[in-house]
């Protein structure tokens, strides 16, 4: 059994690239830690929500937003409970209005990070990390957070170089 795992959220469908809607099949932060597990050979896991977001950009901008203002936690469809066999765990997902889409609030919630190193990764149209580096500090208590790793959505194409150097420090 590998000792990283990735724990990430993504999201497929429309999106917004560079001022231009486009549809994606698959969500830019699932690149990225698809080349995180092709580099370290780290166990892979995505949340997905119970209920998937609309494909439609602003549809699903409105129901994150909503999300947020509840401070909801959405069901999502299975959870670790345990990873307690890892020694690092990478961290990923899109910023969504300034944090981490609610369901990894969810999932991150239910996990016991005491001792744990944490790698995060984030892929974004130009607000980076936003306030999720503080609020990962919440998530992943007793965790020693390391350097994250902040890339446009529009680069994940290109970024592999820029993974493997990162997965290395
Ligand atoms: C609901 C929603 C909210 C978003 N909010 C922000 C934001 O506040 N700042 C930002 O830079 N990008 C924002 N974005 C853009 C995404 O972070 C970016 O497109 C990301 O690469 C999507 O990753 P994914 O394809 O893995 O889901 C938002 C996108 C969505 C769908």
């Amino acid at each position: 059994m590998s000792e990283s795992l990735i724990i990430y959220f993504s999201r497929a469908g429309e999106n917004y690239f560079g001022g231009e809607l486009k549809n994606i099949e698959k969500g830019n932060t699932e690149v990225i830690a698809e080349y995180i597990e092709d580099l370290t050979s780290a166990d892979l896991f995505k949340v997905e929500p119970a209920n998937e977001y609309p494909l439609d950009y602003m549809e699903c901008i409105d129901v994150a937003q909503k999300e947020q203002e509840n401070d909801a936690r959405p069901e999502i469809k299975e959870a670790l409970t345990d990873i307690g066999e890892y020694d690092v765990i990478y961290i990923g997902f899109p910023n969504w209005w300034g944090t981490l889409p609610m369901p990894m609030w969810t999932q991150l919630e239910q996990l016991d990070f005491e001792g744990k190193r944490v790698k995060p990764f984030v892929t974004h149209e130009g607000s980076g990390f936003g306030s999720s580096e503080k609020d990962l500090k919440k998530l992943c208590k007793g965790a020693d957070i390391k350097k994250g790793l902040s890339i446009p959505g529009a680069n994940v194409y290109d970024a592999k170089d820029i993974v493997a150097r990162w997965v290395k420090e």
